[in-house]
């Protein structure tokens, strides 16, 4: 039996993961708004600090891995898009700090993060906004997103998922992650079928946008079938997965960007590689 922390855990993809991880006999901190082991709002830095040391507390140190699924969709508001960078960029990353030692504490540990196909879909993603949160800054990033009025919260769903997207893919490789035997990845879905898909179509400017997004596959996912990739990024078969952002969105990804991945590394990123060349 292993222990796992999972956010989000009341609903949708987070809950599908819960449902399977039990049935397969492992013992689960949840983590939410209400109805969970922790109960904590990660939207602000005092909710993500008790979470993260409840957390903690419950496992007694030791993690064999956690899966990070609570999220906001892009709902329109005015404060929404500083919510959405603090639950999908900072709810993500605060927790991983904080519980960091007690995955290294397991010997061999894997975090699924659920991210989204979100950043290669939407065009024109603001760079300024994460710049900003990978620097840690949510108002700097807020303020820069606030600038697109109408576009300001789908820019900022897809600038949060970015955000941690690249974050998982510069921590997934030091010593203090996969150095300390934690795999950290991400899976990137497109349209789900869960509770946040349905309150972005009962809206109808995002309902006329999404019903016309190309999905090549033709359907929109499903939170079980997306929690079955979950647990097989949890499982034996990822022991060699590290820093990896893996679609299972239908195509749309491949529908845009056919030959943009894989391109292979710009000469300024093997400079670390051929100085240790030079040393051998
Ligand atoms: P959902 O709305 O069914 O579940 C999200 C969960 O996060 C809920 O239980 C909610 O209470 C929790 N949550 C929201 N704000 C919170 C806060 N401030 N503090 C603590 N918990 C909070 O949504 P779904 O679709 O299952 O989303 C899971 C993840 O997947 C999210 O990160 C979402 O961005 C991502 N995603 C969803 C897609 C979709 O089409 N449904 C597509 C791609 C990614």
């Amino acid at each position: 039996m292993a222990t796992y922390a999972v956010t989000g855990a009341r609903s949708g993809m987070g809950r599908a993961v819960v449902d399977r991880l039990v049935a397969g006999g492992h013992r689960v901190i949840t983590v939410d708004l209400a109805d969970a082991d922790v109960v904590a709002d990660l939207s602000t830095p005092d909710g993500r600090t008790s979470a993260g040391a409840d957390v903690l507390a419950k496992c007694g140190g030791v993690l064999d891995g956690a899966v990070m699924a609570a999220g906001i969709g892009p709902m329109p508001g005015r404060d929404m898009p500083r919510r959405i960078v603090e639950v999908n960029h900072f709810g993500v990353i605060d927790l991983l700090e904080a519980w960091r030692p007690a995955l290294a504490a397991a010997g061999s540990s894997k975090v699924v993060v659920i991210a989204s196909n979100s950043p290669t879909v939407t065009p024109a993603v603001p760079g300024k906004a994460v710049t900003a949160l990978l620097a840690g800054d949510g108002a700097r990033a807020a303020q820069a997103l606030n600038r697109f009025r109408g576009r300001a919260s789908v820019f900022a769903y897809a600038a949060s998922k970015l955000a941690v997207c690249r974050w998982i893919r510069r921590q997934a490789v030091t010593p203090a992650w996969a150095g300390a035997g934690v795999r950290l990845n991400a899976i990137a879905p497109g349209a789900v079928r869960t509770p946040l898909l349905e309150a972005q179509l009962a809206d109808p400017r995002q309902a006329k946008l999404l019903e016309n997004f190309p999905i090549p596959l033709g359907h929109y996912g499903d939170a079980g079938e997306i929690a079955d990739w979950v647990l097989f990024m949890l499982g034996p078969a990822a022991n060699s997965l590290c820093g990896s952002v893996v679609f299972v969105d239908g195509g749309s990804d491949a529908w845009f960007r056919a030959d943009d991945w894989p391109r292979s590394v710009p000469l300024r990123a093997i400079r670390g590689y051929m100085k240790r060349m030079r040393a051998a």
